[in-house]
Order: C-alpha cells, then sequence, then structure tokens
C-alpha cells in the first residue's frame, strides 16, 4: 500500500532505488523521466503520481533551482493574499512574509511539509502551489494544462554559480570545486537537470497557452519590477485596481519581496521546513541576489561552455537568454 507519510516508507516501494544512479553533487542523484533528482524527491514524485490531486484553480510556480523560485513565490503570495493593500504604508512592520519564509507560505508538490501530501490536499482552493518538476512530470497524463502556471527562469550562467554556491552550503563537509562543477552542469547533470530542458518544456507550454502559463525571466523581473508585479497580478486573476495603483501598492509589494527586506527579515540560525528531513538555514536562500554575479567567479573561456551548448539546445525555439 502507498504510505504518503515521507519518513516511513519501506525501501521496496522506492522507486529511486532502481534508477539510474550518478555521483557528483552533494548527494548521488538517479535519473527519472530523463531529470536528475536528488533520490528522495525521485521516490515522492513517484508516489505523487498517483496521489496527488490538481485543480482546476490551482496555480502552480515553477521553476529551475536557484532561479528565482523564493522571489516569485513571495511575490505570487503577496499579490494574492487578500488583505494585500491592508498593509498599505505599513507594509514593512506586520506582513507574513517578514516573519515566515516564503519557501514556507508556499509549499512545494514535491515536498509538502512533514512530507504528507494530505497536507496539500486539506489546503482550500485556489491554492497557491509551487514546483521545481518539469511540466512533463507535473502533469504526465496530459497534454491540456489545468492550472494556471507561473515559470521563472534565469540566465544559465547566474543561475549555475548561485547553484554552485547553494550546493557548497547546504551539506556540511562536502564540497565541489567550480570547474568539476561546471562540467557537470554542461552535461546536462544538474540536480532538476538538465536545465535548458526544463526551461524548454515550459517555454513551449507558454507559447501554446500564453492564458495558462505565464513565462518570467528573473533578468527582467529585476530590471522592471513593478511592470512584472501588475503583470503578475493581472495573470493571477486579481489585477490591480486603479485605487491600488494610485496608492502605490504594486510599489509596495516589490519593497516587501526585494532582496534586501526578505534577507533582512531572518537572522543567522533560523531555520525553514524539513525539506525530506533536511533542516535548512533561511539565509541559504538569499545570497546576492544579482544579476551578472557570474563573472566574478568564471572565465569568459567557462562562460562560453555554458554558452555553448545552451545556444545549441534552444536553438529555432525562440528562448534565448
Ligand atoms: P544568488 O545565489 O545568485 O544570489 P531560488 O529561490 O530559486 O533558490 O533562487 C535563489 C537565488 O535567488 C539566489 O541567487 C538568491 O540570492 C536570489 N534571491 C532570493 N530572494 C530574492 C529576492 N527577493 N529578490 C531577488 N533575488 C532573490
Amino acid at each position: 500500500s502507498e504510505s504518503e507519510n515521507h519518513g516511513n516508507q519501506s525501501s521496496s516501494d522506492d522507486v529511486s532505488q532502481q534508477l539510474p544512479s550518478r555521483e557528483g553533487w552533494s548527494e548521488p542523484l538517479v535519473l527519472y523521466k530523463n531529470y536528475w533528482l536528488r533520490p528522495r524527491f525521485a521516490s515522492t514524485i513517484a508516489r505523487l503520481h498517483n496521489n496527488f490531486k490538481p485543480r482546476h484553480d490551482d496555480t502552480i510556480l515553477a521553476s529551475n533551482p536557484k532561479c528565482g523560485t523564493t522571489w516569485l513565490k513571495a511575490l505570487a503570495f503577496a499579490v494574492t493574499t487578500q488583505s494585500r493593500s491592508r498593509y498599505g504604508n505599513d507594509l514593512a512592520t506586520d506582513h507574513p512574509l517578514l516573519s515566515r519564509h516564503p519557501q514556507e507560505l508556499v509549499p512545494f508538490i514535491e515536498v509538502p511539509l512533514d512530507g504528507d501530501l494530505a497536507q496539500l490536499e486539506a489546503l482550500p482552493s485556489p491554492r497557491l502551489l509551487s514546483t521545481h518538476m518539469p511540466l512533463s512530470m507535473l502533469f504526465p497524463d496530459t497534454t491540456t494544462i489545468a492550472s494556471r502556471v507561473v515559470y521563472v527562469c534565469r540566465e544559465p550562467k547566474d543561475a549555475f554559480v548561485s547553484r554552485w554556491h547553494f550546493e557548497n552550503r547546504i551539506v556540511k563537509g562536502y564540497s565541489v570545486g567550480l570547474e568539476a562543477a561546471l562540467d557537470m552542469f554542461v552535461e546536462g547533470f544538474s540536480p532538476y537537470g538538465p536545465f535548458w530542458d526544463h526551461c524548454l518544456e515550459y517555454w513551449r507550454a507558454s507559447v501554446a497557452s500564453p492564458d495558462r502559463v505565464l513565462f518570467l525571466k528573473y533578468e527582467d523581473m529585476m530590471a522592471e519590477p513593478v511592470m512584472h508585479v501588475v503583470k503578475l497580478a493581472a495573470f493571477l486573476g486579481v489585477p490591480f485596481t486603479a485605487e491600488e495603483e494610485e496608492a502605490g501598492v504594486p510599489e509596495q509589494v516589490v519593497g516587501l519581496c526585494s532582496f534586501d527586506t526578505l534577507s533582512g527579515a531572518y537572522r543567522t540560525g533560523d531555520f525553514v521546513r524539513r525539506n525530506g528531513g533536511v533542516v535548512l538555514e533561511k539565509s541559504v536562500f538569499f545570497r546576492k541576489g544579482k544579476v551578472g554575479d557570474w563573472v566574478n567567479h568564471m572565465t569568459q573561456d567557462m562562460g562560453s561552455k555554458i554558452d555553448r551548448v545552451v545556444e545549441e539546445k534552444l536553438k529555432g525555439s525562440g528562448l534565448v537568454f
């Protein structure tokens, strides 16, 4: 029988043990439906396919890891909160985002808090959920997307550098060199990789169904955050009213969800969710929050290794970075 509980699952029904596995990152990754996953996510996702029931009014925030998930969660939470205008000039004092981490406020489908899918079932509609799953893994049995999906993507070199830092921080005693990590990344071997396939699936869906899939880029959002917040609210069916725009609510949301505000809201040593048994420090989700930081870590030659493969893989798709 299916156990929905992450913790007490017998190893015989654990799909991850039967999958091809490869070492290099902080733990060996397994190849599941053409993507490299941490074994515990592969196990949960396999069970999810029997248990998770999407709803027509779900909003799913999707991303490749390290591409702005935390930021998008904060923005979507802020604009869909019933009382978004209530905070008015007081945004800085008592908004839930200032005391609870965006990663807690918007649960991952594949990492429900405490590993219990019943928790997702129990959430009232409309649900705000998130995932790192590629589209083909999220809705394996259908080509039509029932829910609304917002995808955030990021320039691959910056995403890679962010991944590399994260990987070296999350597991004590593990470290990987930048060159070694780069070689794995350009082979498509990284958590939830190949990176480009992940982007392409959502990109194509957004081209085919723009009313269902909103495709955002981290860099564009950084350049014009207010415009993107307005766009996001409209897409999510909760457009800002003229009054709200007049009162500067979109600007307040941008300020509330900014890197400085959110990263300043935690102290070292604050922890976030049990991630399949792993406890992460809240601060690991906030490093630098800058566009183009890759140049501070990689040579041009290293950068072009990523550019070459990404260009080749995205050729003809219309998606460019
Ligand atoms: P860097 O490592 O380049 O700083 P994710 O949330 O998908 O794990 O992505 C993490 C990246 O987003 C990190 O990038 C992190 O610093 C950045 N980030 C987190 N919160 C942010 C915010 N509010 N605004 C902009 N960037 C943010």
